[in-house]
């Protein structure tokens, strides 16, 4: 393989990898001030004087002056030459070493160098006199300086202004293509035209000073709201925050960073004075994201949107960093849509303030979320929660689950004991799957899809995460909605039966066609799709891969019907069980003879 391969997997390495995961495997670590410490593997000592330094990436040891970075450490420890010691990391880390980019013979530099002179020319754009960009960013209060320390810049409304002025400057017109800072026209296949129009633009920096990329939010009223660079050899937007060029040092300081939304967020958080803080760009927070920023912080204060989606987001965003080892909290702005209007209207210390008394641990913040949909002055609603909030239990380690056992029963005055017996009583992937314990709570069933944004992804309320289930879990949902797309009539005779769907993934789906269903005619797939977001339109992309239309639709209906309502009717026996064992002494006479009524009811329907 060609040296020259290295170059990007060892920077890529540098940027993703964490020292101190590749040295504690062989040299026991325990922290020691912000550092942390170790006896060295390369001399003989009792006392550690091997220190490693996770903000800077390095190791030195005091002893016999051994030092360097992850990839010297590797080369070293494990008797390997360079190029090996980078195989070995990249392949720790799934980075794929590029030879499609080594053959090429491409580099990065002149790629960062072409953003670099966009950049410029935005910026240069943005401040003549009378830009309507400037006007813009000006009336959302971003002030002259906070514009030259992100270097924001506007490409104006025509078609060719930064293309033409890039190509004097001889830029080459295949990395400016390749970057997505123009398009090919698809009238003569030849001609550029600018990809930015009419938008301010937000240069991407990464934690090196290198411009990857860029987005650019439209300053008239038209879609889409923003527009992102596109991949790229140097951009993945999985891989970077927002903002953390300028903010690493600060969260550093303050020991704990504030991860937000969005581009503006970020902005106005850091002109007011916050400055310890990053974006993760719209997308679900990913798990390069979340290990870049554990570099700089094991602490994080999550401040996404108060919306529907900025809940969802965040229930993904703890589990993904807790996955890489931080702590979070959990805030929602309690005036405005987001960060940046909060922050704009009541200033920083206002916003810190809420940080210290509104923020919630992580786990205190998922059963919130809980309570709030389940009614707990009622004795089957607090069964639910209980069920719901063991549920996120189990995917506590043991101690911080035993702390949240306690908080629980005092909070809400049930025994510790009902508490652990039904911890144990149902372990993790055991017995009955809770997906159907949503399906199995008629008649509230159906008023429940409006709180799907709201409802844990992973924490076994009821609801089911379709990207983390197998295509057996959801096999009658996925046929279901199949058949809805082959006859419009099926969706109908769906609507009798909520418990057809089963996933967060699947009520949306299910919303869209509740939106767009005309009796007497079929769903267009295409204004079905523009109603999903991404990971709705992921899922329906799987059904259409791995559902076949079978031969006789109105029997698998029929079947998928009957199939789903026996499990719904198993599920619900099951919970009735539950209840009366777990609310003994508490429910009223009444309620006890109804539950019981019930459930020899149902267990009585099962031999028909
Ligand atoms: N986003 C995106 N593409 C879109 C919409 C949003 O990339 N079409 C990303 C942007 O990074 C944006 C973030 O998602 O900053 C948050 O989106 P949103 O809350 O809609 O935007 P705001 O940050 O509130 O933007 P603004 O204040 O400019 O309206
Ligand atoms: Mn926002």
């Amino acid at each position: 393989m060609p040296q020259r391969s290295y170059s990007s997997a060892v920077e890529e390495i540098k940027s993703r990898c964490n020292i101190v995961d590749i040295i504690s495997p062989v040299v026991p670590l325990k922290r020691s001030g912000s550092n942390w410490a170790g006896c060295c593997p390369f001399h003989k000592e009792k006392t550690p004087s091997f220190m490693v330094s996770e903000s800077r990436q390095t190791f030195h040891c005091f002893g016999c002056g051994a030092g360097g970075d992850a990839i010297t450490f590797t080369m070293r420890y494990y008797n390997l030459e360079f190029p090996e010691a980078v195989e070995k990391l990249a392949a720790q880390y799934g980075i794929q070493i590029d030879t499609e980019f080594a053959r090429q013979g491409k580099r990065r530099e002149p790629y960062y160098d072409v953003n670099t002179k966009a950049a410029r020319f935005f910026f240069k754009e943005l401040i003549k006199p009378g830009c309507p960009g400037y006007a813009y960013i000006s009336g959302r209060g971003i002030s002259d300086e906070t514009i030259k320390t992100f270097g924001l810049g506007f490409a104006d409304g025509e078609w060719g202004s930064m293309t033409e002025a890039l190509l004097r400057q001889g830029v080459d017109r295949e990395l400016m293509k390749e970057l997505g800072l123009c398009k090919v026209s698809a009238r003569d296949g030849k001609r550029l035209y600018d990809k930015y129009r009419d938008r301010v633009m937000f240069p991407i920096i990464n934690t090196q000073g290198k411009i990857i990329g860029f987005g650019g939010r439209i300053i008239k009223d038209e879609e889409p709201k923003y527009l992102n660079s596109d991949e790229s050899v140097i951009f993945r937007k999985k891989d970077n925050l927002y903002g953390l060029n300028l903010s690493r040092t600060e969260i550093q300081k303050e020991g704990y960073a504030v991860l937000v939304e969005g581009y503006m967020d970020v902005i106005s958080l850091y002109q007011s004075g916050v400055r310890n803080v990053a974006a993760s760009l719209g997308t679900a927070l990913t798990d390069e994201q979340a290990k870049l920023l554990a570099r700089y912080t094991k602490k994080v204060v999550l401040c996404y949107d108060a919306d529907a989606a900025g809940i969802k987001a965040a229930l993904r965003g703890i589990d993904v960093l807790r996955n890489a080892g931080v702590e979070v909290r959990v805030l929602h702005v309690d005036d405005g849509k987001d960060p940046d209007e909060y922050v704009k209207k009541h200033g920083r210390d206002a916003f810190l303030d809420l940080i210290e008394r509104k923020a919630m641990p992580d786990v205190d913040y998922r059963f919130s979320l809980i309570a709030r949909k389940y009614d707990v002055s009622d004795t089957q609603g607090s069964v639910r929660f209980f069920k719901a909030a063991v549920d996120v239990l189990r995917t506590l380690p043991p101690v911080e689950a035993d702390i949240y056992i306690k908080k629980l029963s005092t909070q809400y005055g049930v025994s510790e004991g009902a508490i652990r017996s039904e911890l144990e009583r149902n372990p993790k992937g055991a017995g009955r799957s809770p997906a159907y314990a949503q399906a199995a709570a008629p008649p509230q069933a159906p008023a429940q899809a409006d709180q799907s944004a709201e409802q844990p992804s992973s924490s076994g309320d009821g609801r089911r995460d379709a990207s983390r289930s197998s295509d057996s879990e959801l096999y009658l949902e996925m046929t279901v909605i199949r058949l809805i797309l082959l006859r419009a009539e099926y969706y109908a005779k769906s609507r009798e039966h909520p418990e057809l769907f089963i996933s967060d993934e699947g009520l949306g789906i299910k919303n869209a066609f509740e939106s767009q269903y005309v009796e007497g005619s079929e769903f267009d797939p295409a204004k079905i799709r523009e109603a999903l977001d991404e990971g709705e339109l992921a899922y329906l992309d799987r059904i259409m891969k791995r559902v076949l239309p079978p031969e006789d639709d109105a029997r698998a209906f029929a079947d998928c019907v009957s199939r789903a309502g026996e499990k719904a009717r198993a599920a619900r026996i099951e919970e009735i069980k539950d209840i009366l064992s777990m609310a003994q002494g508490r429910l009223s006479k009444e309620d006890m003879n109804a539950l019981t009524m019930e459930l020899s009811e149902l267990s009585g329907a099962k031999g028909r």
